[in-house]
């Protein structure tokens, strides 16, 4: 049985926390996109976990963890998580397999995303210039390094040849940089050879076989809905498909396996980068959501953009994604405002909007209609039952299910791992 965990916002939704709460009932857990432009946090006790490529699975020392074709993969980065992560006592080596048909991210990656974004000026995306979008379009322009490539010396020094050639042509040339040097990455990659080696294998056949025997997998999303390259707020998007359906390609697995997909949302909006976002919040009111919701990028360290919930946009999502249920973080952050907003609907010009448009104009110049609602100042952090929530809570809730036509089953109140309340209860 697969179960598919996704972002249905802009990312941040607190995926890492919940991945890590529902890796329990799974034997496996598999990223499927993306790439080192996450940034998953999980607080175990007072220490924090920051997980960039490794799926947040890996906590649990029984758990297998996969990095599966569709994730973009940077050798450096992983080199360096799995070392921090073996210094704060989490064992990966020999739990950790990498697909070795996954696309590998090098220096020149990371360092087109950040001069192409210089270019852009104004135009600029906002991208965490971890080399995500510039290692996606080798992927499809078929110039691209695997995984099984980066461990074929003779096949890796060749491909780096050619693909620096052509790199160092526009480095040099379109952005005037200096060009980079074959030896340096040819030596750094090869001293990177024998750590990669043992975890690189065919995962969609690993993941098919231990399917059959009856294992669960767990696929955890990055990103979100609204940075998919292709539903998401183009151009201001991310460059692989965050959406439930980017797991079968993304992992290898046939659709019919996908038995259920959590759809993991905040109890309000945030976006780091550029793009338009509805019902973002300037002044007091964002500054007190950044503050007491720490919304700062996990990745990048960036101040988030904070706003309402914009149940439009999560409806659209859950229909995408075929949530079967949604899971609703960080409700804590909410305690203590006296008024709490929804939007439900957008203006545009003379029109009402409700559904999420896809034409990226007319979403920037939508302007939200709120739904207002009382709100409550207990502090929630210590509420483990839905009966215990206050009454405006559950209200609020409510309304959020009724509005995005799906339940809730899960509610997030705090960074813990105990801070969290089934529906059941
Ligand atoms: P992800 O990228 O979706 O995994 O989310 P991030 O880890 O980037 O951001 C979510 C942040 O919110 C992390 O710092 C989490 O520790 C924190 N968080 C998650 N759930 C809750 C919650 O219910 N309450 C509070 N206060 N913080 C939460
Ligand atoms: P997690 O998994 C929030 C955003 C960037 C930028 C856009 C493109 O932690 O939710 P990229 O580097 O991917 O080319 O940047 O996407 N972005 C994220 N925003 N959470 C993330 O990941 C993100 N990963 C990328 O800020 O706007
Ligand atoms: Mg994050």
């Amino acid at each position: 049985m697969v179960t598919v965990l996704v972002g249905t916002q802009w990312g941040d939704e607190g995926k890492g926390k919940i991945v890590d709460y529902l890796a329990e009932e799974a034997d496996i857990v598999a990223r499927y996109q993306g790439g080192a432009n996450a940034g998953h946090t999980v607080f175990v006790g007072e220490r924090k976990h920051v997980f960039h490529l490794v799926p947040s699975g890996i906590l649990h020392p029984d758990k297998i963890c996969v990095i599966g074709n569709g994730v973009v993969v940077d050798p450096v980065c992983l080199a360096e998580e799995v070392e921090t992560l073996e210094k704060n006592g989490v064992s990966v080596r020999g739990r950790l397999l990498i697909a070795e048909n996954a696309h590998v991210t090098l220096e020149y990656h990371k360092l087109l995303d950040r001069v192409e974004e210089k270019q852009k000026g104004n135009g600029a995306i906002g991208t965490t210039g971890r080399g995500i979008g510039t290692t996606y379009v080798d992927k499809y322009s078929r110039i691209g390094i695997r995984v099984s490539d980066f461990l074929d010396e003779v096949v890796f020094r060749e491909k780096l040849r050619q693909a620096l050639e052509i790199k160092n042509y526009l480095l040099k040339t379109y952005y005037g940089q200096k060009p980079l040097d074959f030896s340096v990455l040819e030596a750094e990659s090869s001293g990177l050879r024998d750590f990669i080696r043992p975890m690189a294998t065919d995962v969609a056949s690993y993941l098919n076989q231990a399917i059959k025997k009856g294992k669960n997998v767990l696929a955890e999303g990055a990103q979100g809905t609204f940075l998919d390259v292709d539903f998401g707020t183009y151009p201001y998007v991310t460059a692989s498909n965050p959406i439930s359906g980017g797991a079968c390609t993304g992992l290898g697995l046939p659709p019919h396996l996908i038995s259920r997909v959590i759809g993991v949302a905040k109890a309000y909006t945030t976006r780091v980068g550029e793009g338009p976002f509805p019902t973002e919040l300037h002044g007091d009111l964002a500054e007190r959501l950044r503050n007491a919701g720490s919304e700062f990028g996990a990745t990048t360290g960036r101040p988030r953009r904070c706003g309402w919930f914009d149940a439009v946009l999560v409806r659209y999502a859950c229909r995408l994604n075929g949530c079967h249920e949604i899971v609703i973080t960080k409700l804590d952050i909410l305690s203590g405002l006296e008024k709490i907003r929804v939007a439900v609907a957008y203006r545009h010009g003379q029109s009402l909007i409700t559904e999420y448009p896809l034409h990226t104009r007319t979403f920037r110049e939508a302007l939200p209609i709120y739904e207002e609602m009382e709100g409550w100042p207990d502090d929630l952090s210590r509420v483990r039952t839905w009966q215990d929530l206050p009454g405006a809570a559950r209200r609020y809730l409510r309304r959020i299910e009724e509005l995005v036509e799906t339940p809730i089953k899960l509610v997030s109140v705090g960074v813990g791992r105990k801070d969290i309340l089934s529906r059941q209860c």
